[in-house]
């Protein structure tokens, strides 16, 4: 795509009041922020229970960079699982009282990896049309017959998983 194409798309989207930009975040997150310079009572951030600023996982983190650095260096796989990891791991999956648990780094690359490892081209996959981007990008990469029905329109579900030909789950 060409420069101009580009500007023009941008155009179209302002017109339409698409086109997003990105804020200033200059507080912690937490029930009340500064945003490019104002004051604001934050009810758009993901920090559902207030832990992104609490001082004990600020501690928590400060001493884990200073045991083991910053960053993972490499994939779970390879060398990046750490015992750190590790025993939060094991923590959370006592806390869920469940045999295990795996870690990802955002909700996104959660939804990729349980998706694409749980469906294939056999299996088909009904979604409401509103779910999380996440999803549907996991679907398509999974490359599982995906069929999209209205927000919560469960009749709709009921018609395409009557006329799906897809085999029950196997698992
Ligand atoms: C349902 C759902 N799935 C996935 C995500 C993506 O999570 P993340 O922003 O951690 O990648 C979000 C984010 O809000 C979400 O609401």
């Amino acid at each position: 795509m060409s420069f101009s194409a580009l500007a023009t798309e941008l155009a179209e989207l302002e017109t339409c009041g698409l086109r997003r930009t990105r804020r200033l975040l200059q507080s912690p997150q937490g029930a009340h922020v500064t945003v490019d310079g104002c004051e604001f009572v934050a009810f758009c951030s993901n920090d559902y229970l207030g832990l992104a600023a609490h001082p004990e996982l600020v501690r928590a983190a400060q001493e884990g960079a200073g045991r083991y650095g910053i960053g993972a260096g490499a994939s779970h796989l390879i060398l990046g699982h750490s015992a750190a990891h590790h025993a939060l791991e094991e923590a959370l999956s006592g806390f869920v009282r469940l045999p295990r648990a795996l870690l990802f780094a955002t909700g996104y690359m959660a939804n990729i990896g349980v998706i694409t490892a749980l469906m294939g081209r056999a299996a088909a996959v009904f979604a409401d049309r509103l779910n999380h981007a996440s999803l549907n990008d996991a679907v398509l990469l999974s490359r599982a017959r995906f069929r999209r029905y209205p927000h919560l329109d469960l009749a709709a579900l009921e018609r395409l998983l009557a006329a799906s030909p897809a085999r029950a789950s196997s698992w």
